[in-house]
């Protein structure tokens, strides 16, 4: 099947698969590649279907202004691609915070936190986060993506084994591309095959066995079974590795993260996550027990080598933590939006049940996904196409991501124009 739709992508004008182009460029020498590769990326630019890397001009609010290089113009669109949940980017609060903070401490501190970077706003950031994952102690990160490598590749080493979900985050895959660990990856929360692994891999007395999993998975939205699998994790001795990206702030009763919605905080070994999610600023965390973080203090490369979050960074995220802390209701508001959304694009073929605020909208067979997304840009919603290589060609997907600040109308459009594309049944006929 994917073969058959991979010739069709090229028959249809898709030959711009990058997959194809890797396939044809593995070899070749730098200049060629790259220069190869600069003509092919031309290529997809001209055909007017490239929907990467579009140009905003305004906050990533619920609509932002986008610079349409064809058109020449700059215009508004509903924004139902941004992983800023709560609206946090551009909160009053938060962009006072930020203000203050520069205006204190200057725009950056010039080093790592090892040597010349640890502020006090970093020292009781870690606290408070510390606190909001019901841990000991907290490690920040300059990204969510090194906190993954620097956590994975100081605290997992050779003996051990690495038992992980499937449709883990790239950055996990990177990970452990820096261990020697043994990679053993189970299907996606499929606890019998998790169990399997278990058995298989906690027998062995010198290696210590963790289980890697996330709390929300962030292309298709659905979450761990944590009540279920925790206790499985425990049973065979294994330690809990949690990547809460899209949890964190989101997720339980407080927007402690998935574990809280799930009522096991405290069952957690090693919790993870991002600032560039629900803070939607940048950065990243480790919570976990202090032995843990001491360690980890010391011996993660992409922390100790790596300069620090800026005061204003760090000021956004104690912001964030402040509003979720006192507006719940914004996370009331993301929810409903999120049901609204689920009940209205459900007939449209979901890829799974979402239960938190990101929806994977099935992409028919007929449909060219690349095509399909620049005619959804036309009419003013900006979404992301997740496309074929990143997942099977029968996994494309729209990935929807929802914010408090939606209103019922926007979500209104958004499924007003899905429905347009998807009885058309063909992508040409609506323009
Ligand atoms: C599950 C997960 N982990 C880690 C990351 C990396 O985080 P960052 O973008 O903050 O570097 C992401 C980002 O997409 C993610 O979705």
């Amino acid at each position: 099947m994917a073969r058959r739709k991979e010739k069709m992508i090229t028959e249809n004008g898709q030959s711009s698969s990058l997959r194809l182009f890797l396939k044809k460029s593995k070899d070749q020498e730098f200049n060629k590649r790259v220069s190869e590769f600069y003509a092919f990326i031309d290529g997809v630019r001209k055909n007017k279907n490239n929907s990467y890397f579009r140009l905003i001009d305004s906050e990533p609010g619920r609509e932002v202004l986008v610079r349409d290089e064809h058109l020449d113009t700059t215009r508004k669109m509903l924004m139902f691609a941004s992983n800023n949940y709560l609206g946090l980017a551009s909160h009053p609060y938060v962009k006072e915070k930020v203000r203050s903070a520069v205006d204190k401490y200057g725009a950056g501190v010039g080093g790592p936190s090892i040597l010349n970077g640890y502020t006090r706003l970093m020292n009781e950031l870690e606290e408070r986060l510390a606190d909001l994952k019901h841990q000991e102690d907290c490690l920040i990160f300059s990204t969510g993506y090194g906190t993954n490598l620097g956590m994975v590749s100081s605290l997992v080493k050779k003996n051990d084994v690495i038992i992980y979900d499937s449709l883990s985050h790239a950055s996990f895959y990177d990970a452990l591309k820096l261990t020697k660990a043994t990679p053993v990856k189970f299907k996606h929360n499929d606890l019998d095959d998790l169990e399997t692994k278990l058995k298989k891999y906690s027998q062995k007395s010198e290696s210590t066995v963790f289980v890697c999993i996330e709390g929300v998975y962030s292309m298709d939205g659905d979450l761990a079974p944590l009540d279920r699998l925790i206790p499985l994790v425990k049973k065979y001795g294994a330690y809990c590795m949690l990547d809460d990206a899209h949890g964190t702030g989101v997720m339980g009763k407080k927007g402690s993260g998935t574990a809280e919605h799930f009522n096991c905080s405290s069952d957690i070994d090693i919790s993870m996550g991002t600032f560039s999610k629900t803070f939607a600023v940048t950065g990243g965390f480790v919570a976990a027990p202090k032995e843990v973080i001491t360690y980890m203090r010391y011996f993660a490369r992409s922390y100790i080598f790596s300069a620090s979050l800026p005061p204003m960074n760090l000021a956004a995220v104690h912001a964030g933590l402040d509003i979720i802390e006192k507006e719940p209701w914004l996370r009331k508001n993301l929810f409903e939006n999120a049901c609204y959304a689920f009940e209205k694009l459900n007939p449209y073929g979901l890829v799974t049940h979402p239960e938190a605020a990101i929806i994977a909208l099935k992409v028919p067979e007929w449909m060219d996904i690349r095509k399909a997304n620049s005619m959804i840009h036309k009419r003013g919603i900006f979404l992301n196409a997740i496309e074929y290589p990143a997942v099977p060609v029968d996994q494309q997907r729209f990935r929807i991501s929802l914010m408090a600040q939606h209103t019922k109308e926007d979500i209104n459009k958004l499924e007003s124009v899905i429905a347009e594309l998807w009885t058309s049944k063909h992508c040409e006929k609506f323009d």
